[in-house]
């Protein structure tokens, strides 16, 4: 029998992207400098030393991608604000030509019916902030709730769905303790303290968000990326290395946010470098939120391995799947699976998958005016499916964002891995609708029907 795959006619269809990523122009306007900007001027800490400078030229292009948005059929679009372009010094005077450039984009997003879902932080901490101590200072709760009280005063009569933060976990782990991504720390001691303040900035945000006009009408939420750890055997150690993968990278975050502690675990792995935190905290973070952000992308297969610290386990690989061009495995069913578990585990939270995609090699540049990249038709078709599986289980769904709308600057890989349904030609700013852009908006058309076939 084949499957019905058909959505609500509510469900929001959208794409994402986040601001360094595709702006460029990062300094215009009086806009003040990010960590993204430093760590990427810095030689050798990106593919080529690649920087954001001009990226896909959407702070100039910006109408012509929500025509691409709109051609697609979308009905809604996550993207996130730079914090420097409001605040050139992270605090203090507010620049308004960078609040004049979102505001003309939410307008012309809203032109199109599509909805936007803002993301206030996605990685672009402002340098200033960063030279006192950026997410190891406990001030900065406060630095970004001034921030954040400014976008809801200035947006917040259009805009309905607000992010506080974009992956927590990829903040803290690649930017304080492996040190690929800005401000490229590797520090033990400090990836606890990033990963509270960020979440102490969170709690407060959506605390102060409650008395602001904004919250007549909007919602706010944060988005988590997750990756469902699996044992490679069912030994006890591979057990307990699973488990501990997972309380780091999953439940980190979900368990402060959700029920305000966190997994006893995380003493286990970071030992001595693990503070005990005040209780008050704890009750800050654990505010009540409206829905939740899921980015998904892949999943781990865990091995208990003494010398890989600090969590003391090992990747290991799947040499019979099919990997993207990031190296991540394709496996679909544990989409639905993560979704379960968040729906069982945290009290059935409204949630929107807010990424979801691949990187696969297409050719720099279009063949006869076209792009074919039928893996990434494929990534999709299968995802989507593991959606619409979760829907049917019963999972609080509400809605499916892309990842992502154009290639884009893929942080320390520079330019060279392609996430996007829409191909850039670097040379010349040329968008070309890739197939998977294409059957996006087919199945977007079809409210998932497309799916069965
Ligand atoms: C991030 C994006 C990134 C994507 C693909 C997510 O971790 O939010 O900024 O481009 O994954 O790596």
């Amino acid at each position: 029998m084949t499957k019905d795959f058909r959505f609500p006619d509510n469900f929001l269809w959208g794409t994402a992207t986040s601001a360094y990523q595709i702006e460029g122009s990062p300094t215009a306007d009086g806009a003040g400098r990010s960590i993204w900007h430093r760590f990427s001027h810095t030689p050798g800490n990106t593919w080529l030393d690649q920087t954001g400078d001009i990226a896909c030229d959407h702070y100039r292009r910006y109408k012509d991608d929500v025509a691409i948005m709109a051609e697609l059929g979308t009905n809604a679009y996550r993207f996130s604000v730079s914090w420097g372009r409001i605040y050139p010094e992270g605090i203090g005077a507010v620049n308004k030509k960078g609040i004049d450039f979102y505001s003309r984009l939410v307008d012309e997003l809203l032109k199109r019916g599509i909805k936007p879902n803002v993301t206030l932080y996605h990685w672009d901490l402002p340098e200033t902030l960063d030279d006192r101590g950026g997410w190891l200072n406990r001030d900065i709760a406060e630095w970004f709730c001034d921030y954040a009280v400014t976008m809801w005063e200035a947006l917040g009569d259009r805009v309905e769905m607000w992010s506080t933060l974009n992956e927590p976990w990829v903040i803290t782990d690649g930017g304080y303790l492996s040190g690929v991504l800005a401000p490229g720390h590797s520090n033990l001691f400090e990836a606890p303290i990033a990963a509270h303040n960020l979440l102490r900035a969170h709690g407060l945000a959506v605390d102060r968000f409650r008395s602001t006009s904004a919250a007549k009408t909007g919602k706010i939420g944060i988005t988590v990326n997750l990756e469902p750890k699996y044992p490679a055997s069912q030994s006890p150690e591979d057990l307990e290395a699973t488990r501990r993968a997972d309380a780091y990278m999953n439940r980190q975050y979900l368990d402060p946010i959700f029920k305000g502690t966190y997994p006893g675990e995380l003493r286990e792995i970071f030992g001595e470098a693990w503070p005990d935190w005040p209780e008050e905290d704890m009750r800050q973070i654990s505010q009540p939120i409206d829905f939740l952000g899921i980015n998904y992308y892949t999943r781990k297969v865990e091995r208990y391995h003494p010398d890989f610290l600090p969590l003391k386990t090992k990747h290991v690989p799947q040499p019979e799947s099919f990997m993207t061009d990031t190296h991540w495995e394709v496996y679909p069913a544990a989409l639905t699976r993560v979704l379960e578990w968040v729906s069982q585990q945290y009290g059935k939270p409204p949630i929107y998958i807010t990424e979801n995609g691949a990187a696969y090699y297409d050719p720099p540049q279009a063949i006869d005016g076209k792009i074919e990249d039928p893996l990434r038709v494929e990534y999709f078709r299968q995802h989507l499916r593991a959606v619409h599986d979760a829907l049917r289980q019963g999972v609080d769904l509400r809605g499916y964002y892309a990842w992502s709308l154009l290639d884009n600057y893929e942080w320390s890989h520079g330019y060279s891995k392609r996430f996007g349904l829409v191909h850039v030609d670097y040379a010349t700013q040329k968008r070309t609708i890739k197939s998977s852009g294409r059957y996006y908006a087919s199945v977007i058309g079809s409210k998932g029907e497309i799916l069965s076939k």
